[in-house]
């Protein structure tokens, strides 16, 4: 029998901490438009924006409130009355609406920024918790920089606010400060030290300026946090918040490290961080995590020679699970025979033993050169390799022309790819066995299987050769 597994409350903020990163700005229709695309994803809650912020985000919170009906939405404000107003002004109507109230801890915000005592602190937190709970019965509450507050401090304004009616309490990383081990044993401080906890969810905000806002909520989350915030492609301010797939997906690919459920529907992530690049303009970094153009791209021989005999070797997740369409096959100078010629099938030419050697060596000259060989070059190297001067045979059939042969052949004389092959030598003891049979793969997905002897020694070689 399994454990049940914790269920993490997903709490989205590309629309607002994400929205802040330089060239994320959204306008309302855009806002509305990722809203509906984050609801079809499964989010917990969605923070639509900061309404005191501007009229334009003002009437975008509105507008989400009034159009997405299933997951929560919550809206921003400072410890003040205009701003929980303002806020809850525009989430009136939502059918699960939140008031999401923040005010800085940390010693260095209260010298310099707001220019008030602890005690005075204290009491603002209260004081504006009670006002929000006075409008709305769902409050969450953020002690901005909570990572480099004094703990004592910290848990004396968190207890001070669950009195008052807080519902989450959210501890925010706001500069990226922290690390994973001092991240988690913050959350076990304030489970131990703050009276009435048990009655209030914990959250974790993890901004990534040392790359660890990912692996910082993820230890919250096994500290004994259960909701996490996060934003689609990791923006946000500065480096960005933790990204929402590469938490998700964590959970999903290491259940045995995190034992977490979320309601995220794999399968939309990738068309949520689409749309989002496609709304802001702002390209996703190609090697980023999960959603990355080669988060599913294999160049180096070895690589996708594994690939191609079973996606296991190389991949921890389907580019499915994700929704990304396909695996792809990088052509570069690293890629061996066997890719090369898998991508020709694919573009409908085959390619005999003499065919590819051929145009494997050109190929190779020609990826010094230009670094990615797309289809279009490749078409070309086929056309050219296609009219070999003097020659009678062709060393490439276009694959109709191949099969139509194969056919007739067949009729006449026993297939190639039956005859036994010799066994290549073993390279060395922990030679791969190559699978004759149909194969799938832990996910359930089937596997090309190459039976055919040119594609055995093919993959032999580029085992081998490790090109
Ligand atoms: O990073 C931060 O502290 C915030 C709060 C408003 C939650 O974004
Ligand atoms: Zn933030």
């Amino acid at each position: 029998m399994t454990a049940e597994r914790a269920r993490i409350t997903i709490f989205d903020t590309t629309l607002r901490d994400g929205e802040q990163s330089p060239g994320c700005s959204m306008n309302q229709p855009e806002k509305l438009r990722l809203a509906h695309q984050l609801d079809s994803l499964g989010v917990d809650v969605i923070e639509a924006g900061f309404p005191i912020a501007s009229d334009g985000d003002f009437e975008s919170v509105k507008a989400i409130a009034l159009a997405v009906r299933r997951p929560i939405i919550a809206g921003l404000a400072r410890a003040c009355r205009p701003d929980i107003e303002r806020a809850w002004e525009a989430l009136q109507h939502a059918a699960r609406p939140r008031i999401h109230v923040f005010l800085a801890t940390s010693d260095i915000h209260l010298t310099y920024k707001l220019r008030i005592t602890r005690d005075e602190c204290v009491e603002q937190a209260r004081d504006a918790i009670r006002f929000a709970k006075s409008l709305c019965d769902d409050v969450e509450f953020s002690p901005e920089d909570a990572t480099r507050t004094d703990p004592d401090f910290l848990c004396r304004v968190l207890e001070a606010v669950v009195e008052a009616g807080a519902t989450t309490l959210n501890i925010p990383d706001t500069v990226g400060y922290t690390v994973p081990a001092e991240f988690g044993e913050l959350i076990t401080t304030i489970r131990q030290r703050v009276k009435g906890i048990e009655s209030v969810t914990i959250s974790a905000h993890c901004h990534n300026d040392l790359g660890m806002a990912v692996a910082n909520a993820l230890a919250a989350v096994s500290a004994g946090a259960r909701q996490v915030e996060c934003t689609i492609n990791g923006i946000g301010e500065r480096a960005g918040n933790a990204s929402l797939e590469e938490i998700v997906m964590a959970m999903r690919v290491r259940p045995d490290r995190f034992a977490y459920e979320t309601g995220v529907v794999g399968e939309q992530i990738f068309a949520a961080s689409q749309m989002l690049s496609e709304i802001t303009g702002v390209p996703v970094q190609p090697n980023k995590a999960i959603i990355g153009r080669n988060a599913f791209a294999h160049e180096a021989g070895i690589h996708q020679d594994g690939m191609l005999k079973n996606p296991l070797t190389y991949e921890i997740m389907t580019p499915k699970s994700v929704g990304v369409p396909d695996s792809k096959l990088v052509l570069g100078k690293h890629s061996g025979r066997h890719a090369l010629s898998i991508r020709c099938e694919q573009l409908g030419y085959q390619l005999d033993r003499r065919g590819l050697d051929d145009i494997y060596r050109r190929f190779v000259r020609l990826a010094d050169k230009i670094k990615h060989v797309e289809d279009h070059h490749l078409l070309e190297l086929i056309r050219d390799t296609h009219k070999p001067s003097g020659s009678a045979t062709p060393l490439i059939e276009p694959l109709a022309l191949a099969k139509a042969a194969a056919v007739n052949a067949s009729s006449a004389a026993p297939e190639r790819s039956s005859e036994p092959m010799p066994e290549p030598a073993q390279p060395f003891p922990m030679a791969p066995k190559i699978p004759t049979q149909p194969q799938t793969n832990a996910f359930g997905v089937s596997v090309p299987v190459h039976g055919d002897s040119r594609h055995e020694q093919t993959q032999q070689e580029d085992y081998l050769w490790g090109v």
